[in-house]
């Protein structure tokens, strides 16, 4: 089976990007789950039940979070109902929502696990020990295991996908907003990429309005930052394919659409 995943998609103007590219994306590809990290969807910072709704309805199967999702407060009222939305799970124990969902797919199931990192980041409960006891469960249902890795550090990306090769099909990272270009499979048949990149404004610092970042480094004075509502944008995104019976992923490519690098049917 082949997996397809959009990595943060920032605002109006990367859910533009995800409605438009994400049907040519299936028509070229024919990707069996599409799952989207929606931790930025609304206006940078959060998503609403709108937009979770928005992404399944476009064509994803899941949509996973990270240090943004209580950002929009619309999460409270809809989270534990959404059998698709998966945030941290390394979260304080009793934090709303669930860091692995199982999507089934014909006779085959996948579990989809979403984790933050601690480097740069809030400190919040291990992440290498609660990828471990998440893979143990999911393992006893099924092989096929996508991990989301939400982080800065790609030290500490790197260090989650040594920890999880051939534990799981995949472990991608995103929150940098930038894409790496060290996507292989390791030893032991795990897919990696220490960050799959943004989808949203192109000419922002990413995904923010340049003027008020380039201000607050400039001057040091608090500057507020908003998202751009023109302009021109980006897609980035991973496509896996995966042994169905072992769970192991056969490969992992990276996809990239803007201007610089244009979409070909
Ligand atoms: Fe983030």
């Amino acid at each position: 089976m082949k997996l397809l995943f959009i990595g943060d998609v920032v605002g109006a103007l990367g859910r533009d990007m995800v409605q438009e590219y994400l049907p040519k994306l299936k028509e070229k590809h024919r990707p069996h789950i599409t799952v989207i990290n929606g931790e930025n969807a609304a206006s940078g910072r959060g998503i609403t039940e709108k937009i979770y709704r928005n992404f399944l309805e476009w064509g994803a199967q899941a949509v996973t979070m990270g240090n943004h999702t209580w950002d929009n407060r619309d999460i409270f009222n809809f989270i534990e109902e959404a059998k698709y939305l998966v945030r941290p799970a390394n979260f304080p124990e009793g934090a709303p929502g669930e860091g692995m969902k199982f999507l089934k797919l014909n006779q085959l199931e996948i579990a989809v696990i979403n984790l933050q990192a601690r480097t740069f980041m809030s400190d919040l409960d291990c992440p290498f020990k609660k990828a471990e006891e998440l893979v143990t469960m999911a393992q006893k249902r099924t092989p096929i295991i996508f991990v989301d890795f939400h982080g800065e550090a790609t030290s500490e990306k790197q260090a989650m996908g040594w920890f999880l090769d051939g534990k799981v099909t995949a472990v991608v990272g995103t929150h940098t907003h930038v894409q790496t270009a060290d996507n292989r499979i390791l030893p032991a048949g795990t897919a990696y990429i220490s960050d799959v990149g943004m989808t949203g404004p192109y000419d922002g610092v990413l995904g923010m309005e340049r003027g008020a970042v380039l201000q607050r480094f400039l001057t040091s004075l608090p500057v507020r930052f908003e998202v751009p509502k023109e302009g021109r944008t980006l897609l980035s995104a991973i496509l896996l394919e995966i042994d169905d019976k072992s769970g192991e992923a056969k490969k992992i490519e990276r996809i990239l659409i803007n201007e610089d690098h244009p979409f070909y049917h």
